[in-house]
């Protein structure tokens, strides 16, 4: 047996633990040049006019001009688009999904969510219909809605998260990263920072719950669940009860004109005493036999199956994104699935990170534009509106059906949903 070099069994040990180490990439798409050969427009909507077309941008404010995305660009339109990715299952492997979103538009209602789809799905027909097994991203509309979606998809049926999950609301770039482990816990962080996390059993609805209450069991005769008790001490003081409820008022005086042989004896009328108190009542103390409110006891669910593979999704193979879009301008780059949450994080501080500071400072210059051409246009109109009120009216007319729009289009999204 020829004996082995042990510097190259050193060279073997390391490389295979490279291996081990390294993350595998299922997909990433960071919108570079050929995008579009990699990504397939769907023709949903098209025949109603109301596919809404992407915009391949760097976006009015950027940190990088060269660093392009694709965007909403026609208001009050469906987006639906697609990319496939060989497939594959995350059975015992950590799941994540990321991608940075950007509403570059002031969004009063919509989502920058994105989806993971599995088996086989018709790209071109790729609409709000087609099933998936994972939804995640922000979703705003009004002020009550500013929160992070995590649908998942168990048995046919989708699943919102019961968690509130806060969204970010201004008009920047930010990465969204959900991550799912085989041991069913999850990870939801904005911009590399955690957001939440949890099991998969408590936060979603996917199985019946592991305990509920006994419905057997009833609450003892003797149960003394009454945490105040009258005083048994505390007794009625002495002539309580000959305080009367009311006297007569010691201001009232007898009329000047009042005849005893007419009107019968002047009596005074009568008002509430303020001596008297009600009838007596002990005051209370704590019962020192108190046994707390009674609760049923909590047993296994006789419809509890545990599914070890709640987590599992065997096919995963296409990254969508499927939106109905009021106001356009949702900006989507570097999308990501991966199997390690590290690489991930790489990825979002090599992006986004880097970026950021710039992408601050050239929102901040467009802010400052917009509203300097803002107070010029006051004075404009000023000198024009003297006498043309009914354009103001016009424009507030047209701000409410916007809203109105809105609500209509959050609760087909929610509609959708369900
Ligand atoms: C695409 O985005 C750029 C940058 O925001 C903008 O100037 C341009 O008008 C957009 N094009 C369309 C068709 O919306
Ligand atoms: C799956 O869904 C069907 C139909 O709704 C239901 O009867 C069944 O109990 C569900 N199974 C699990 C494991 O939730």
């Amino acid at each position: 047996m020829a004996k082995l070099n042990p510097n190259l069994l050193y060279l073997t040990l390391l490389l295979f633990s490279i291996a081990v180490a390294s993350a595998h990439v299922f997909f990433e798409e960071r919108f570079d040049d050929g995008w579009e050969s990699r990504w397939v427009k769907s023709d949903w909507k098209k025949d109603e006019n109301m596919a809404g077309e992407w915009n391949y941008t760097a976006g009015k404010w950027n940190g990088d001009p060269n660093d392009k995305g694709i965007q909403t660009s026609e208001d009050y339109r469906f987006y639906a688009i697609s990319a496939e990715f060989p497939e594959f299952s995350n059975k015992d492997k950590t799941l994540v999904f990321q991608f940075n979103v950007k509403h570059e538009q002031k969004l009063d209602c919509g989502g920058g969510y994105m989806k993971l789809l599995s088996g086989d799905v018709d790209q071109k027909k790729f609409g709000g219909d087609t099933p998936y097994s994972i939804m995640f991203g922000p979703d705003i509309c009004g002020y009550s809605t500013k929160k992070v979606h995590a649908i998942l998809n168990y048995n046919n049926t989708n699943h919102l998260i019961k968690k509130e999950v806060p969204c970010e609301t201004d008009q920047l770039t930010h990465v969204y990263t959900f991550i799912l482990r085989p041991d069913a816990t999850y990870t939801i962080l904005i911009d590399n920072v955690e957001k939440q996390s949890g099991s998969l059993y408590s936060d979603w609805d996917l199985l019946p719950p592991k305990k509920i209450k006994d419905p057997e069991a009833k609450k003892p005769e003797d149960w003394d669940d009454k945490e105040y008790i009258p005083d048994p001490e505390d007794k009625k003081p002495e002539g309580y009860d000959d305080i009367p409820k009311e006297i007569p008022d010691p201001d009232a005086k007898k009329p000047d004109d009042w005849d005893d042989e007419e009107d019968g004896e002047w009596t005074a009328p009568t008002i509430p005493n303020p001596e008297y108190k009600g009838p007596w009542k002990p005051k209370k103390i704590k019962n020192p036999n108190y046994q707390g409110k009674w609760k049923a006891p909590m047993i296994d669910n006789p419809e509890f199956k545990d599914d070890p593979e709640l987590y599992v999704y065997p096919n995963l193979k296409y990254v969508g994104i499927e939106l109905w879009q009021v106001k356009s301008g949702t900006m989507f780059d570097n999308v990501l699935v991966c199997d390690d949450p590290e690489y991930a994080k790489k990825v979002a501080e090599e992006t986004w990170a880097k970026h950021k500071d710039a992408e601050k400072a050239s929102f901040d210059e467009a802010e400052k534009k917009r509203e300097e051409e803002d107070t010029k246009d006051e004075v404009d109109s000023d000198v024009e509106d003297n006498d043309d009120d009914g354009e103001d009216d016009d424009d507030a007319k047209e701000k409410d059906d916007r809203e109105d729009d809105s609500a209509d289009a959050k609760e087909k999204d929610v509609h959708d949903e369900l």
